[in-house]
């Protein structure tokens, strides 16, 4: 099949309302605001009501994505959703999604790898529409975390949001996607895991007596790695577009810590305007946070024709990528694919 472009036609997100502040754990955790802010530059996250599942997430943000690229979704060829907090290990939380949208007999699965669901969904879509099977994508990033948080386990409830993040790919004359790097290591899966829930430990009571449904996580160790993978994933991405890190217009990256983020911004020599960060507003919300950042960006405005946009991740597995991407205008296709 004949190779041709891929854009992305529309960006959109969708947080729930509940929002829980650092000074709210002040009050069942040991913890501070001033602890929190200084080691991970959150303030704020927002938490999904018992009522809302990811797929209610998702379908939220896929309708922005859907208006803005002036798109119906019957008009998508395949739907994905990236995440590690499906509505149910089966069915994909993307038939569910699909379905509600109205789009029944289409594509539709999740893909799981964490927090690097994003990248590794943006290379997967960008090239099922570049290869000439699929005119349409719509890819999602949506995660519901707190339903997988130990409230009481000070470590890791601060760190965690819900959100969803969506993007519409679709084919084009220009080819916005540049080159992409992924990578994974799974020699230590417990770094990083929800031990509790799969077939090496099935959930019964005694996993449920250990907290073994929760998210576990080494958080030095991850911290050290997620600067050194983000470093690497985003030399080896651009250098494989034949560009450097001079050409990038904007770093989007996974906000998990602010701290990770301006170690890998610092070894980059990126200027702080050229980095976008929301961690502050939705904390760590793993496949959805860089389509969050993104769409929030298109909103403003930030974003020009000819931009050179790098998205880079990390996330359990351990796994890791990069994706450099050739911004063009948001909005119904102008031209003829
Ligand atoms: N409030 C107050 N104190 C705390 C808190 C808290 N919320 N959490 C931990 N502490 C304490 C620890 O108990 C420890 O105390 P001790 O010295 O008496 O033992 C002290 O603070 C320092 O703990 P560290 O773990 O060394 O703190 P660090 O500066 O490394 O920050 C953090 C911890 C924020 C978790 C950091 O390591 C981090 O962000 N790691 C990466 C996490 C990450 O990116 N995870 C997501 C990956 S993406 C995915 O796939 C889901």
């Amino acid at each position: 099949m004949a190779l041709r472009g891929v854009r992305i036609a529309g960006a959109a997100r969708y947080a729930p309302e509940r929002i829980v502040t650092n000074e709210d754990f002040e009050r069942w955790l040991d913890t501070s605001d001033e602890w929190i802010t200084v080691r991970t530059g959150m303030k704020r996250r927002h938490w999904a009501s018992e009522n809302e599942a990811t797929s209610d997430l998702a379908i939220a943000a896929a309708r922005g994505a859907l208006a803005q690229a002036g798109v119906r979704a019957d008009e998508i060829d395949c739907f994905i959703v990236a995440t590690a907090t499906p509505d149910y290990l089966f069915p994909a939380t993307a038939c569910i999604m699909a379905a509600k949208l109205g789009a029944v007999g289409k594509a539709a699965f999740d893909l799981s790898i964490a927090c690097s669901g994003f990248i590794y969904g943006l290379t997967v879509a960008a090239g099922l529409v570049r290869s000439g099977i699929y005119r349409r994508v719509l890819l999602v990033g949506a995660e519901t975390l707190s339903k997988i948080t130990n409230k009481q386990d000070r470590s890791t409830a601060i760190l965690f949001g819900d959100g969803a993040g969506a993007v519409v790919l679709e084919a084009s004359e220009r080819d916005c996607f540049l080159a992409a790097e992924l990578g994974a290591d799974g020699t230590t899966p417990s770094t990083l895991f929800q031990e509790a829930g799969g077939s090496r430990h099935p959930v019964d009571h005694a996993a449920i007596d250990a907290g073994l449904q929760y998210i576990q996580m080494e958080g030095r160790e991850v911290f050290k790695f997620a600067v050194t993978s983000m470093i690497g994933a985003t030399d080896i991405a651009l250098g494989r577009a034949g560009l450097t890190r001079h050409d990038i217009s904007f770093l989007i990256p996974h906000q998990a810590n602010r701290r990770i983020i301006d170690a890998a911004v610092k070894y980059l020599e990126l200027p702080r305007e050229r980095v976008l960060i929301n961690i502050q507003e939705y904390g760590n919300t793993s496949s959805a946070s860089i389509p969050m950042a993104l769409a929030e960006a298109v909103d403003e405005g930030r974003l020009r024709d000819g931009d050179v946009v790098l998205f880079v991740g990390f996330g359990a597995g351990l796994s890791w990528g990069a994706v450099v991407w050739r911004w063009s205008a948001v909005g119904p296709q102008q031209e003829h694919a």
